[in-house]
C-alpha cells in the first residue's frame, strides 16, 4: 500500500463575511464556518475526489491544504511534516527565485521588468521557471473540467492520468461532474455543510452510497443525464431541484445532524430524536473497509 502524503486532522476554517452598512461600521459581522472540523488522508499517487454541493467548503479545503489560506485550527502534514502554520521565508524564496532564473538563463536583472517588458522568448523562458517552481508531487486540481465540452474534458482527463504515472503525482479533485470524478478518483469524500458526511471507494460512493444526501447527489445525476438529450428538461430539473432543496445556507442553525432539515431518511423514520439532539452530532464510524459514513443510521 503507498504511504500517506498528504493528512488533514480536524480542519477548521472560519471565514467572517461582513455585509451592509452597520456590519460595516461596526466591524461586525457573521462568521461563516466554511470548513467545519476535516479529516481525511491522501496516500501517494492516487486521486481523492471531493464532491458534495456549492458553497460546502470544497475549495476552502483545497486552498488551506495548498497554503493560500490560513486553516482556523486543525492540522495539515505534508510528507511527514507538518505544514500548518509554516510559510517560506523572503530569504528561502528569494534563494529559489535566483535558481529558477539561472536553470532558464535570464538575467536576475529582468526581475524588475512587467511583462509587457519581456520579450517572446523571455515570456516563455518565466513560463517554463513558473512550472519548476512548483516540482509538484501533490495537485490539488479545483474543477479542473467545467466549462469544457466533453471531447475537451476528455482530453484534460487523459492528460491528468498520464501526468500521474510519469510524475507519481497525487490529486485532490475537486469538481460537481460526478461523472468525471467516479472516473478519475480512487476514493471519494462527500462534503455537506463544511463537513465531509461520507468517504469510501469511489465505486461504492457511486453505485452503494451509506449516505442519504450521497445518494441524493448521485441520483440528482442521474436526472442531468437524462436531460442533457434536452436542455430545456435539463433546465426544468434545475428548478425543481431548487425548489426540493432550498437555498443552501451556513445562518441555519445547525442542531444535531447538520443535514436532517433535508433528509428523506428523518422523515421515513417519523423524524427521530436522535437526528437533532444538539448532543449527538454524528460522527464519521468506519462501516467497512474503510468506508466512512456520518449518519445514525447508515
Ligand atoms: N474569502 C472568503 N471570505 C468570506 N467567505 C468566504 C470566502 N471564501 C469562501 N467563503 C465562504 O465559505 C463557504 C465555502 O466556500 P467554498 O468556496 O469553499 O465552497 P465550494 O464548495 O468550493 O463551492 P463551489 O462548488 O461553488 O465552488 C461559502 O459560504 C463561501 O461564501
Ligand atoms: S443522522 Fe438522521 S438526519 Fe442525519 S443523515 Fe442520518 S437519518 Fe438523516
Ligand atoms: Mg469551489
Amino acid at each position: 500500500m503507498n504511504r500517506t502524503i498528504l493528512e488533514v486532522t480536524d480542519l477548521r476554517k472560519e471565514y467572517s463575511q461582513r455585509r451592509g452598512l452597520i456590519s460595516m461600521l461596526t466591524g461586525q459581522g457573521r462568521v461563516i464556518p466554511a470548513v467545519d472540523g476535516v479529516s481525511f488522508y491522501l496516500r501517494e499517487n492516487e486521486t481523492v475526489g471531493l464532491v458534495g454541493e456549492s458553497g460546502c467548503g470544497k475549495t476552502t479545503i483545497g486552498r488551506t491544504v495548498l497554503r493560500l489560506t490560513d486553516p482556523s485550527s486543525g492540522r495539515v502534514v505534508f510528507d511527514g511534516r507538518d505544514i500548518t502554520n509554516e510559510r517560506p521565508s523572503d530569504g528561502e524564496i528569494a534563494i529559489r527565485i535566483r535558481e529558477l532564473l539561472e536553470q532558464v538563463s535570464l538575467k536576475d536583472s529582468k526581475l524588475a521588468n512587467f511583462p509587457s517588458e519581456l520579450s517572446g522568448g523571455e515570456k516563455r523562458r518565466v513560463g517554463i521557471a513558473r512550472v519548476l517552481a512548483v516540482r509538484p508531487r501533490l495537485i490539488v486540481a479545483d474543477e479542473p473540467t467545467s466549462a469544457l465540452d466533453i471531447s475537451i474534458q476528455a482530453q484534460v482527463v487523459n492528460l491528468l492520468r498520464d501526468l500521474q504515472k510519469d510524475l507519481g503525482l497525487t490529486y485532490l479533485f475537486i469538481s460537481h461532474d460526478l461523472p468525471v470524478v467516479e472516473l478519475v478518483s480512487q476514493k471519494v469524500a462527500v462534503m455537506y455543510l463544511g463537513r465531509i458526511v461520507e468517504m469510501g471507494l469511489a465505486e461504492n460512493i457511486a453505485h452503494q452510497p451509506r449516505h442519504p444526501y450521497t445518494g441524493i447527489l448521485w441520483s440528482s445525476l442521474a436526472d442531468k443525464q437524462t436531460t442533457e438529450v434536452n436542455r430545456r428538461v435539463d433546465d426544468v430539473t434545475v428548478e425543481r431541484e431548487r425548489r426540493t432543496w432550498g437555498v443552501f445556507d451556513f445562518e441555519q442553525p445547525v442542531s444535531g445532524c447538520r443535514f436532517a432539515p433535508r433528509c428523506p431518511l428523518y422523515k421515513d423514520k417519523g423524524s427521530p430524536a436522535v437526528c437533532t439532539d444538539p448532543a449527538s452530532e454524528p460522527q464519521l464510524r468506519d462501516v467497512g473497509h474503510g468506508h466512512v459514513v456520518a449518519c445514525h443510521f447508515a
